[in-house]
């Protein structure tokens, strides 16, 4: 595909979590045969990228995050012609492939650690992160793994620890040797030949661990110790500049933001680092801090931060969060309104929409009502710790069913055939009940549904320059449920109102008028005044207003 400059700010990207997609051999586990049936749903749906997570070699600890050889095909997913034909028919399509590239660590079965702990001389000895005990046998620091228990493990044959900020089969790769590096790139250039348009690069801000005392060794996680250290900059540029650049290929990090300062280091053009960034934040966090306030602040800040020359990844949803209706908007009475209004704020701001898998069909969180149901290594962990710090068991999984990481990776909910018609066997994680009435087979078909709803927010964003490229203004209160913003381009301005909340609000603007033109909306016969919208429970609208007029 060619790539123009500036290509991946006009895309919609979809998120694909292949393990829950589709199963196109009859196993149980969705694979890329599967994922290449339902490439007429994409196109139907209308984005123009599809980001996979991880399909590369694995042993799936942490389903494909720890990555056993990059050059090859996790076997339960298919073989390289089958990624192949997938490549192909999307690019038939007009459908970029964008892979999720995972170089912080790799699988400690891959044959870089395999040789790396085997002794303290091999040829491999500095690939990965080693250290000498501390005086008293034990770890070097007393940094936790961000799945629980200690970021060291210590390896007999070799007297010594190596570090890993996820499992302890995820050792972290050391950047700073100069043929792991090398070893990495020539991974980034094989996908570049293949034809690859573009890379989510995943938990890139702690290549520089800081280890010689410029990280806070006292700090419990050695992910925020240590994290956007001067290393990290420096090697992400040297890869960008190397890899990325000469085919102009579209790159969205998943990093650590905590001031404007660091989105600035990580997405100016400027700095030469990425195109967007994907700001990590825990899901626990998430569930415990959004607020509509939190949305109204953050937005406005980063727009500002980021106007010149920066740009956005727009996302509620991934794998690694709850799912985005059950969190953010209300899974039961307005499910509907919810979602459609979620989808509507999503694809309004400013920046690239990012649609995850199902979210396009309003799919809910399922809360697995065992923890023998759970697959997620996350989940797993963060139950046990509650259990030996003393918690009940209902309490405990209930806590887990809040937060896993498994609500997002359910199956894709197909039709209304067994198993929502992802697989004909068992699948590897149970299907959401509520597929009969929550299903794309079904959405397809109403005209009414989430899914042609989201179709019709790609269809205007396809259209109409101003949703894209658009300045952008917050409007209203800061306090309250409602967002409001403008989007003005020459003589075009929007005006979009979403209310995240079940209260009847009336939000008042000057530019409104009972004839305004509305774009689209959730409710069938908008209530529009002079200067005021009466909105109701989730009600989210777009009209064109005339600033011309005051
Ligand atoms: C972030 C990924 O999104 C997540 O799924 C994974 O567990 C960690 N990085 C480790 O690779
Ligand atoms: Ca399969």
């Amino acid at each position: 595909m060619r790539h123009e400059k500036d290509w991946y700010k006009d895309q919609v990207i979809y998120q694909i979590y292949p393990r829950s997609f589709k199963d196109g051999n009859g196993d149980g586990i969705g694979d890329l045969k599967g994922m290449a049936e339902k490439l007429d749903y994409l196109k139907e749906l209308g984005v123009t990228a599809v980001w996979m997570s991880p399909v590369y070699a694995s042993p799936n600890v942490d389903n494909g995050y720890d990555i056993s050889d990059y050059r090859q095909i996790m076997e339960e997913f298919g073989t390289m012609e089958d990624w192949e034909r997938f490549r192909d028919g999307a690019h038939e399509r007009g459908i970029a492939i964008i892979m999720d590239l995972v170089l912080n660590h790799s699988s400690d079965r891959h044959q870089w650690f395999r040789e790396s702990k085997k002794s303290r001389n091999n040829p491999f000895r500095d690939y990965y992160i080693w250290r000498d005990p501390a005086p008293d046998g034990g770890a070097p620091n007393g940094w936790l793994s961000v799945f629980g228990g200690s970021a060291w493990e210590y390896v007999e044959e070799r007297g010594q620890y190596y570090l890993h900020f996820f499992a302890k089969e995820q050792p972290d790769l050391n950047w700073d040797n100069d043929e792991t590096r090398e070893g990495i790139f020539d991974i980034i250039r094989f996908w570049n030949e293949k034809g690859v348009d573009g890379y989510r690069v995943d938990a890139i801000s702690y290549l520089d661990k800081g280890l010689d005392g410029r990280a806070d060794m006292s700090e419990a996680f050695g992910t925020s110790s240590c994290a956007n250290l001067e290393g990290t900059h420096r090697h992400i540029k040297d890869m960008v500049k190397k890899t990325i650049k000469p085919d102009n290929l579209m790159t969205v990090g998943e990093v650590i933001i905590r001031n404007d300062q660091d989105a600035r280091d990580y997405t100016s053009a400027a700095s030469g680092e990425f195109d967007m960034a994907i700001a990590f934040v825990p899901p626990i966090v998430e569930i415990k801090t959004w607020s509509p306030e939190r949305f109204k602040r953050e937005v406005e800040e980063n727009y500002e931060c980021l106007k010149e020359d920066g740009w956005w990844a727009r996302f509620l949803s991934n794998h690694d969060k709850p799912r985005q209706v059950s969190l953010y908007g209300d899974d039961k009475r307005y499910w509907k309104e919810s979602a459609k209004m979620l989808g509507c704020y999503l694809h309004t701001l400013p920046g690239t929409p990012f649609v995850y898998q199902g979210e396009e069909l309003g799919m809910t969180n399922y809360g697995l009502p065992s923890i023998e149901d759970y697959d997620d290594i996350d989940t797993k962990n963060y139950y046990h710790t509650m259990i030996q710090e003393g918690a009940a068991k209902e309490e405990a999984l209930a806590q887990a069913q809040s937060v896993s990481r498994d609500n997002a990776r359910t199956p894709m909910q197909w039709d209304e055939s067994p198993n929502a018609g992802f697989s004909p066997s068992r699948p590897w994680l149970p299907v959401n009940p509520n597929y009969t009435q929550i299903n794309a087979r079904q959405q397809m078909e109403d005209p009414d549904s989430i899914f042609q709803f989201y179709q019709k927010l790609i269809v205007l964003r396809k259209e109409n320059p101003v949703m894209v490229h658009g300045d952008f203004r917050l409007c209203g209160p800061k306090e309250g449920p409602v967002i409001a913003y403008t989007r003005s381009l020459g003589e075009e301005t929007w005006l979009a109102v979403h209310n995240f909340s079940d209260r009847e609000i009336w939000f008042e603007h000057e530019n409104v008028s009972e004839d305004s033109l509305v774009i689209i909306s959730n409710y069938k016969d908008p209530k529009l005044k002079e200067g005021a919208v009466q909105l109701r429970p989730y009600e989210t609208l777009v009209i064109r207003i005339s600033l011309q007029s005051n």
